[in-house]
């Protein structure tokens, strides 16, 4: 009787011990997801900013109509300056900035194409697009 006892506490451990550690494993993986998809302003997104927007939107064309009204793409503050005007902390979908890269952002009748057909500069991917979403939805940080 007490060994019977002893084989199951031994048993009731080893299924209690693979719950816990297979418990643990989820977690990490869960912590590790949301680490691996907190969005980098800097890292992830101003490549994009500066490769599709930046080559014409840059202090160094001052003699384009795309720097007229001061539009510039080249760091990090021309972004975050953008935040509450153009960019809205946690709504994408209210955000210009966000609907011009997506090309879908209408301007009166016309719409913001950018960057402007033919001009030869790639848009904005549907992958990048949706960091620049992210992003924007955890709350547009400067990070
Ligand atoms: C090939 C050069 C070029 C690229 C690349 C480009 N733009 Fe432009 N952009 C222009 C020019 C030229 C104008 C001004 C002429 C116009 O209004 O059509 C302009 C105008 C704008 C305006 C309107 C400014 C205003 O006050 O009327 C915004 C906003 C803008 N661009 C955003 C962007 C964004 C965001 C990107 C990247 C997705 C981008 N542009 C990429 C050339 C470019």
């Amino acid at each position: 009787m007490s060994r019977q006892l002893f084989i199951f506490a031994i048993i009731f451990t080893i299924i209690a011990s693979v719950g816990c550690s297979s418990k643990d494993t989820e977690k990490l993986a869960e912590t590790q997801k949301k680490l691996a998809t907190v969005i980098s302003l800097g890292k992830d997104l101003m490549p994009v900013f500066k490769r599709s927007c930046g080559v014409c939107h840059n202090r160094q064309n001052l003699n384009s109509p795309a720097t007229e009204h001061n539009v510039y793409y080249e760091n990090i503050d021309d972004i975050t300056n953008k935040i509450g005007k153009f960019i809205i902390a946690g709504n994408p979908d209210e955000s210009s900035l966000y609907k011009i890269c997506e090309q879908s952002y209408p301007l009166s009748d016309e719409k913001i194409v950018m960057p402007p057909p033919g001009s030869g500069i790639p848009k904005w991917t549907d992958q990048e697009l949706e960091k620049f979403a992210k992003w924007i939805a955890a709350g547009a940080l400067k990070n």
